[in-house]
């Protein structure tokens, strides 16, 4: 097996293919069968900011009713520790004492607020990051783009003066001027953007006229959004990339990795292939990096980012003109 080691948010992983949060990554025992499979690094399942507000919410409401006081607000964030996010606290600490792949606990969220204090016990738990799953759907009709951008920006800000482990921001890439966008929030003191957040997406059945949700689970060809757009932009950021959405195979691992991911993330293809996919995949990259006389993972990544093509064009290229005068090629 080759080397397959690499640097990503400044922490030493063995593999760039690492376990996104996902179900499979929400029980001690998940992770240490991913670990033991080759992941080099896991994402936890997401607490939800709505989770961490609601057990404020429940402590301002016991302490209301047992002392009639408001004093104890101020030790508010000493007091969260209940439940669901207090085994997400121990989920980290144990990780930590008994696994060594980095862990990097991770936050959904929609804006600013107490919630925020949870992620000093993130960091104190041991977490060797936090990514925060920014869940905005710019869908607002009085809402600008410089509002919902704003959002990001203040997320970003406000943590990384709080915490001093790497903050990581998961984004979709609903926004107007993406690359900007990325270029700018890459250097607002983040450490890390994954590309690209998933959201449900609705269907509609036409058989019983409702609407529902639709493939929860990538395709193997989503990956041309993050190919894209880490292709574009790596090397004029800030931060490190990685790569998340559409990836099925080791092919798809080398593509991301020569546009220029620092890392890959998969979910999807655990949710088909098992935890052991892992093995699967580091081989087929070994084995790549073995035929074409790579021996390290900077060797080759980046190589093919635009800012390094000899050709930068063909990536911004957007029109099929050529297929349309062209039919043999479609058929
Ligand atoms: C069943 C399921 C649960 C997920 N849960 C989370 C989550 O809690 N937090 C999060 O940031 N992303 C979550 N994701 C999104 C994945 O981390 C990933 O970004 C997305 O599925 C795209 O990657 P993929 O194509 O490898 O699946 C989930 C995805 C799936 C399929």
């Amino acid at each position: 097996m080759k080397d397959l080691s690499c640097t990503y948010l400044g922490l030493k992983l063995k593999s760039p293919i690492i376990a996104a949060s996902s179900s499979f990554t929400d029980s001690f025992q998940k992770i240490q069968l991913l670990e033991q499979h080759g992941a080099g690094a896991v994402v936890l399942k997401s607490i939800f900011e709505e989770e961490i507000l609601f057990e404020y919410d429940k402590t301002i409401r016991e302490e209301r009713n047992k002392t009639g006081r408001e004093e104890f607000l101020d030790y508010l964030d000493v007091r969260i520790r209940q439940e669901n996010i207090s085994k997400y606290i121990d989920l980290i600490k144990k990780a930590k004492e008994q696994l060594s792949i980095p862990i990097i606990a991770s936050i959904n969220c929609k804006s600013t607020h107490e919630w925020m204090n949870f992620a000093k016990e993130i960091e104190k738990a041991g977490a060797d990051a936090l990514e925060l799953n920014v869940f905005v759907l710019p869908s607002g009709l009085q809402t600008s783009c410089e509002e919902n951008e704003k959002i990001y920006f203040e997320i970003a800000s406000t943590l990384t003066k709080m915490i001093r482990i790497p903050v990581v921001l998961k984004i979709s890439f609903y926004f107007s001027n993406l690359s900007q966008f990325i270029q700018k929030i890459s250097y607002s003191g983040i450490k890390g953007l994954v590309l690209f957040n998933r959201f449900y997406s609705p269907d509609i059945n036409i058989d019983t006229l409702e609407v529902s949700s639709s493939n929860v689970l990538s395709h193997p060809g989503d990956i041309t959004m993050p190919l894209r757009w880490i292709s574009m932009t790596s090397g004029r950021v800030g931060c490190d990339l990685a790569a998340s959405t559409g990836v099925e195979d080791g092919k798809a691992v080398i593509k991301l990795l020569l546009a220029g991911a620092s890392v890959v993330q998969i979910a999807s293809a655990l949710y088909r292939h098992g935890t052991g996919y892992f093995e699967v995949l580091n081989h087929e990259l070994s084995e790549w990096m073995e035929q074409h006389n790579f021996t390290k993972i900077e060797d080759f990544r980046g190589k093919l980012s635009q800012i390094k093509h000899n050709d930068p064009a063909i990536y911004e290229r957007i029109q099929f003109m050529r297929y349309f005068s062209d039919k043999e090629t479609l058929l």
